[in-house]
């Protein structure tokens, strides 16, 4: 304990993602398909047992830990995991507790998770328009994220709006949702479509590399690159006409993967090393095996010893398929 984890290139693993639930309320098109097949639900993880995993995580160096899921809020009970994680907040062990959403649950958990010690969340939203944002998540109703946002707000949460980058879908919005955005001072970061898990789609039909959004955006705002760092892969700048800050997240033309501080757990407590990779680790086993935690400290350091030097996003040009069969909600991105 008090160590710290460092993988063979060289990189410090200071963040823990953690999915608690591979379950959405929502089906994004570019997530899910449609008729997804959720793992069963007596393969979870308890939230005890999420609670003595992210705990060893943070004794052995996580000073940043994000919960995610598919929907992190739709898991049962999950505050109470907020509330456990958060003694690691107050002890000062752990640096931030956070989580990213798709924010239809907001509403009514805002408050508390502020009252938790979060002080910053992530919002999934692609877009502003009640008929699209219906379409992209095939039933979702925005009014409830547009609720879930203000309570947000209310509770004195930092937000940051996520968008996925879709070519003939939202490229033509995204100057709206950045003055939107900005407007209520939340920073908009935009996200290239990673192949990841079969959706009922052509994946490539949708890909939109940000150089070129950028360069559109560019057209009609001023865009300067700030040293600004949360400790994710969005590179920064800052918008002289609304004088907000908007990330560019850009696994496919521009890989981040030489400073990578992160690792994955699953809610079935699969460790994965890399988000573009297949190799994965169980930690349930040498947590289940017995109460103390040296074997699940000795699995994580294995684990963590063979962190790939980075993704592997491709796309099968015969057959089409995702060379990373998962989709991205087994692993909360
Ligand atoms: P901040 O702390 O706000 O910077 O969060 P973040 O950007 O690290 O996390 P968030 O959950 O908002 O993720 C936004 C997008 O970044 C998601 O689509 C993730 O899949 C993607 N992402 C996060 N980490 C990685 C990574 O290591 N590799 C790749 N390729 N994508 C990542
Ligand atoms: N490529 C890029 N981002 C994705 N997300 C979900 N699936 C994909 C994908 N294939 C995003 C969600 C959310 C975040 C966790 O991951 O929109 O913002
Ligand atoms: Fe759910 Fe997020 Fe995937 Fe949409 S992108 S289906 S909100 S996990």
């Amino acid at each position: 304990a008090g160590s710290s984890m460092i993988d063979p290139f060289g990189r410090s693993i200071s963040y823990l993602r953690v999915s608690v639930t591979d379950r959405c309320d929502f089906r994004c098109t570019y997530c899910m398909a449609e008729d997804m097949a959720f793992l069963p639900k007596k393969d979870l993880l308890s939230l005890e047992e999420l609670d003595r995993l992210c705990t060893v995580f943070i004794e052995k160096g996580v000073k940043k830990l994000r919960l995610t899921g598919g929907e992190p809020l739709v898991r049962k009970n999950i505050m109470h995991l907020v509330r456990q994680l958060s003694r690691h907040l107050d002890s000062g062990a752990l640096e931030e507790l956070t989580l990213t959403t798709n924010g239809s649950q907001l509403a009514r958990f805002a408050q508390e998770l502020a009252d938790c010690g979060v002080k910053r969340i992530n919002v999934s939203l692609d877009t502003l328009d009640p008929d699209k944002f219906r379409t992209i998540t095939r039933w979702g109703d925005l009014s409830k994220v547009m609720a879930g946002i203000e309570a947000a707000e209310a509770a004195g949460l930092k937000i940051k709006i996520n968008a996925v980058a879709l070519k003939g879908f939202n490229d033509t919005e995204l100057p709206e949702m950045l003055r939107w955005a900005h407007g209520r001072g939340m920073d908009l970061t935009v996200i290239e479509t990673m192949p990841m898990g079969e959706i009922d789609a052509d994946r490539t039909d949708q890909y939109l590399p940000l150089s070129q959004l950028r360069a559109d955006l560019e057209r009609r705002f001023t865009l300067t690159d700030i040293p600004y760092k949360t400790g994710g892969p969005a590179r920064y700048v800052e918008v002289a006409e609304t004088g907000g800050r908007m990330g560019f997240i850009t696994p496919l033309t521009h890989n981040f993967c030489e400073s990578c501080n992160r690792v994955r757990l699953t809610c079935t407590g699969m460790l994965y090393m890399c988000l573009g990779q297949n190799d994965d680790a169980d930690l349930r086993a040498p947590l289940r095996a017995s109460e103390g935690n040296e074997l699940l400290s000795n699995a994580i350091d294995e684990a963590i010893g063979r962190k790939p030097k980075g993704h592997d996003f491709v796309i099968d040009r015969r057959t089409r398929r995702p060379a990373v069969a998962r989709h991205m909600s087994v692993t909360g991105g």
